[in-house]
């Protein structure tokens, strides 16, 4: 019985290991399709038949290309995950491109399923995470060409250019679909916005002030394109 306890135990470790990231695949790929045949949701993509899979399923091009960082914060994501690369399907990985412009800045966010490695390809970048506990500690490091950074799943965390170049960066990300919270625009920004009484006692700052906050973000203007 003791045994029993202890391989259950032992058990729901591991798979809380394992779902650290997305689920591991279960047979060789899982190619995504658009052609549900039932009106069923799955965690993820519904699978082609694999002998119908092509080279092109695992394919992407253009990573090689500048995105446009014409936009408030001077930065912009060029993602390369299961929405363009069918193939990643239930394959737990996927990666962006990220363009800064000489100041730019990827503004705080998260994602909900990922770990992030980023390595600089051009520029120097001042990045760093929060803790989520142990007093919120901010971990921050100037990197510059070729430097690698990981933050971790979850964990908000920002990139800023603060060289007088353009800077570009490619990063890796522990799942097909990481998703992300965008702090300014998902706390200040939401549809229907979250009340002003709820933001104004959360942030503890008068309804102007909030209302100061939102406006980038009711107007279209404000908003980067990716988010
Ligand atoms: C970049 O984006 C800006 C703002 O949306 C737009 O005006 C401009 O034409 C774009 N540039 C290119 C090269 O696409």
């Amino acid at each position: 019985m003791g045994s029993h306890i202890l391989v259950a135990f032992t058990l729901l470790v591991l798979a809380s290991i394992v779902l650290a990231s997305d689920p591991s695949p279960v047979q060789d790929f899982c190619v995504a399709t658009n052609d549900p045949t039932g009106a069923v949701f799955v965690n993820g993509r519904f699978c082609k038949d694999p002998v119908l899979a092509t080279a092109d399923d695992f394919y992407l091009q253009g990573l090689h290309l500048a995105g446009n960082t014409s936009n408030l914060q001077g930065s912009v994501v060029t993602p390369a995950n299961v929405a363009q690369i069918p193939g990643l399907n239930t394959l737990g990985i996927s990666m962006v491109r990220i363009d800064f412009r000489p100041n730019g800045l990827n503004p705080p966010h998260t994602h909900p399923r990922a770990t992030e490695i980023l390595v600089v390809l051009e520029g120097t970048l001042y990045v760093g995470f929060v803790t989520s506990s142990a007093g919120n500690r901010l971990i921050t490091k100037t990197l510059n060409q070729g430097d690698v950074f990981v933050f971790p799943e979850g964990l908000i965390h920002f990139q800023k250019n603060v060289g007088p170049t353009r800077a570009v960066a490619i990063a890796g990300m522990s799942s097909q679909n990481s998703g992300v919270i965008m702090i300014p625009s998902t706390v200040f920004g939401s549809s229907p916005p979250i009340s002003d009484a709820i933001l104004s006692q959360a942030f503890q700052v008068n309804k102007k002030v909030v209302n100061l906050l939102q406006a980038p973000f009711t107007a279209n203007s404000g908003r980067r394109s990716d988010l």
